[in-house]
């Protein structure tokens, strides 16, 4: 049921940032059984990134953070709220989101992770939205980030050509109608939580040499299942956030689902009656990178002037849990400016010493 507001909350700025190292699909040609035009055909993705020499998950929130922050000019300690969906957090605990306000220097700001895997980003951003809406909140910082490479079990070959790393940022703020997000619909169901998992590390199996040995401290996926229930879940809520908004396939200027397979995404844009230019797509450039995909698709595709104020911009998103979660929003912000060069590095020469990247990951 559409819920009745008490205002409307709207993304006022995109940060991304994407690691510089790239593993293209013949690089993984020597390194699993597998091809570039199985990878390809199969999938969409042709390269991904990978986070290397002592890159934690926090410093690529951080980068992507610090550029939409700088982008709108505001001041980490104005935040309200900082909310960072991932799989792939620096720790257990605390939060990769404590890290990420340490490292903003958003000091008192209260900062959590939401675990929904491929839905992180989505779960993350209904929590911000709500707490916009709800006028608890006035500014909130909404990232996905992740750092897949390190818990790829590099010899799968049917998962370990579809991952990749980076992180994407938006900021939210109070907009007025008929701008902002229009409607939300999502949801969970735990019966199929073994679809799609990672055995070891929590309380359950927690880290032994036998975990080790059995290699459970790797993502697990029931590749073809998973795919149907994608396909089936983001179509449901779309259909569900459309008809309840009345709003016609023709009036969306912009759909982007979760980067999980391109032709997931197509699957789904064909059910919904779009048109294959009203979907965008950055899979083909950087894998399925989990809670990042669909904020660096809106990085871009705002960018690009795919995405202008005033436009319709239907978000959909699938993940293990499994979760599911559809987005509906009228574009709030007027073209963002560019991003400075190097601003980005030279917010992380600043860090305090403690907070610097503190493992040699160089390990591809
Ligand atoms: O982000 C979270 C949600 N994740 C998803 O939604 C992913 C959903 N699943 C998928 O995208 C697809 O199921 C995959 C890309 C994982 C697999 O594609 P598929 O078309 O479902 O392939 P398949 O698993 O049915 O495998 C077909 C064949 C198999 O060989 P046989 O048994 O037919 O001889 C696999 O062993 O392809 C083989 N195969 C590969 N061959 C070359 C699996 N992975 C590879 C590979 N290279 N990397």
């Amino acid at each position: 049921m559409k819920k009745k507001l008490v205002r409307r909350a709207g993304i006022v700025s995109v940060g991304m940032y994407m690691p510089p190292k790239v593993l293209t699909n013949f690089d993984l040609e020597k390194m699993v059984d597998t091809t570039d035009e199985w990878i390809r055909e199969r999938t969409g993705v042709c390269e991904r990134r990978l986070a290397v020499n002592g890159e934690c998950q926090s410093d690529l929130s951080a980068l992507a953070s610090r550029e939409a922050l700088a982008r709108v000019g505001w001041d980490p300690k104005d935040l309200d709220a900082i909310v960072v969906g991932t799989v792939t957090p620096d720790h257990i605990f605390p939060s990769s989101a404590n890290m990420l306000a340490g490292k903003l220097g958003a000091i008192g700001t209260p900062s959590y992770d939401v675990l929904a895997a491929c839905s992180g980003f989505m779960y993350a951003l209904w929590q911000g939205i709500m707490t916009i809406e709800s006028g608890r909140a006035d500014k909130v910082l909404v990232v996905g980030s992740e750092i897949m490479n390190r818990i790829i079990d590099w010899d799968d070959r049917a998962t370990c050509v579809l991952f990749g790393d980076g992180a994407g940022a938006v900021l939210l703020e109070a907009v007025e109608e008929p701008y902002g997000v229009m409607d939300i619909e999502i949801g969970s169901d735990g019966r199929y939580y073994d679809l799609l998992h990672m055995e070891a590390g929590g309380s359950t199996y927690p880290s032994s040499h036998e975990s080790v040995e059995k290699d459970m401290h790797y993502l697990r996926m029931a590749g073809a299942e998973v795919y149907k229930l994608a396909v089936r879940k983001m179509t449901e809520v779309s259909k569900v956030l459309m008809e309840r908004n009345n709003v016609k396939p023709e009036d969306i200027s912009c759909f982007i689902t979760h980067q999980a397979n391109a032709r997931i995404s197509e699957a789904t844009a064909k059910r919904l009656k779009l048109k294959p230019e009203q979907l965008y797509s950055n899979i083909n450039r950087y894998g399925n990178t989990t809670s990042a995909t669909i904020p660096t698709c809106i990085y871009e595709a705002e960018a690009e002037g795919r995405i202008k104020k005033g436009d319709c911009v239907l978000l959909a998103s699938f993940g293990a849990g499994l979760t599911w979660a559809g987005i509906l929003m009228r574009w709030a912000a007027d073209p963002l400016p560019k991003y400075e060069e190097n601003y980005a590095a030279m917010a992380m020469e600043s860090l305090p010493e403690k907070l610097k990247p503190i493992r040699d990951w160089n390990r591809t």
